[in-house]
């Protein structure tokens, strides 16, 4: 049986933690076991536009499992199937695609493995459509990828927006304050949901529960009834009042997502001014989510996901993107994978248990 010899490694889209633990696991188990040369493109599919790399070995990846980032740097706007550029004063996108094969080419490499969220591994399915032999890790702190149960980076995530419940319940307290914090997760409230069960917000908002101001209005007035003198509204970035929309901060149009959210944290918080006499103040926490040093749970479940990643390039096991289900590490097929967001199910038992603990969802 042949088995591949020299593969190439990116990583796409917004950094996460755990992706220096994937890459360190993929050149671990390609070289070291199989003596495999492995070349890490830079800034994502830039990499391969501009045929810039780094040949990547055991000296390479020592000492990177804990931190956060990438070694090997990501962009979220480098589309080889959609490279902006000026012509006569317009902006134009053009594809490029043959030039990033070419390199794949050039440099004699049987594969490539992807490691990215949905923007970047929808970009690995196209190659794949054009004879490119891919694998896909899934990367993302907003765990909205199908065919897995868990994406790495989540776990990180979690953990900072749970301290973040936690520490602003002082401040609460203290000055009997309501206090939103707005997280990300984009079109799925996994972020929002969990670490306001963890941190115990009294109010969660997400994008899959469309939520009536009314109904959140009530549920601080009932706290204050209850005795309760302060709120703690967890709201995801792309939580939706019912009849409207997610809140837009801006549109990059360059981008593999275009569409970045943010506002609602204020938009909710001059809402609630208006109708209520408690002070409102807001929290935004933006990229410390996808910041610092990945958590041990991360760090294993990404030293899985490049280990299994890699041995399935040595296999020449293309097309699929590593997953974890249950406690197993697996093999999905990637168009499958990148073909639906992975979003909370509102009737879903974790919702249930949010609200059977009290968790308003402002519906
Ligand atoms: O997909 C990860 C994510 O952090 C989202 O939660 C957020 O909406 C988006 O990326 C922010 O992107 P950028 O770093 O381009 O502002």
């Amino acid at each position: 049986m042949s088995r591949a010899k020299r593969i190439g490694v990116l990583t796409g889209g917004g950094d996460c933690p755990g992706l220096n633990a994937v890459i360190r696991g993929v050149v671990k188990a390609a070289v070291y076991k199989y003596d495999m040369d492995v070349l890490g493109f830079l800034d994502g599919y830039a990499g391969l536009l501009k045929d810039n790399f780094i040949r990547l070995d055991g000296d390479k990846v020592s000492g990177i499992l804990p931190r956060g980032g990438t070694i090997l740097g990501s962009s979220n706007r480098d589309n080889p199937f959609r490279v902006p550029e000026m012509e006569n004063g317009e902006l134009i996108f053009r594809d490029r695609s043959d030039e990033a094969i070419k390199t794949l080419e050039r440099h004699g490499l049987d594969g490539l493995i992807v490691i990215g969220g949905d923007g970047s591994l929808a970009i690995a399915s196209q190659l794949m459509g054009k004879g490119v032999m891919v694998i896909g890790v899934p990367k993302t702190i907003d765990n909205d990828l199908g065919s897995t149960d868990v994406t790495f980076g989540f776990d990180t995530a979690l953990v900072t927006a749970t301290e973040a419940v936690d520490k602003l319940h002082t401040t609460a307290e203290s000055h009997h304050r309501i206090m939103v914090l707005e997280v990300m997760g984009r079109y799925a409230g996994w972020i929002a949901l969990q670490s306001g069960l963890a941190g115990g917000g009294d109010i969660v908002l997400i994008p899959e529960i469309p939520f009536v101001i009314d109904r959140v209005i009530d549920a601080v007035r009932e706290r204050t009834y209850r005795g309760r003198t302060f709120s703690i509204i967890v709201v995801a970035e792309g939580a939706i009042p019912a009849g409207g929309s997610a809140v837009v901060k801006q549109v990059v149009k360059e981008s593999t997502d275009p569409v970045r959210l943010g506002g609602i944290g204020g938009w909710l918080a001059n809402e609630l001014e208006q109708r209520i006499e408690a002070e409102v103040r807001v929290t935004v926490l933006g990229h410390l989510q996808r910041g610092g040093s990945p958590t041990a749970f991360d760090r294993v479940l990404a030293t899985r996901f490049g280990v299994a990643a890699g041995e399935a390039a040595v296999k020449e096991g293309w097309g699929i993107m590593v997953a974890l289900r249950g406690t197993e590490i697996v093999n999905a097929p990637l168009g499958e994978a990148v073909s639906q967001l992975r979003r909370v199910d509102p009737n879903s038992e974790l919702v249930m248990a949010a609200r059977a603990v009290g968790t308003c969802f402002g519906d």
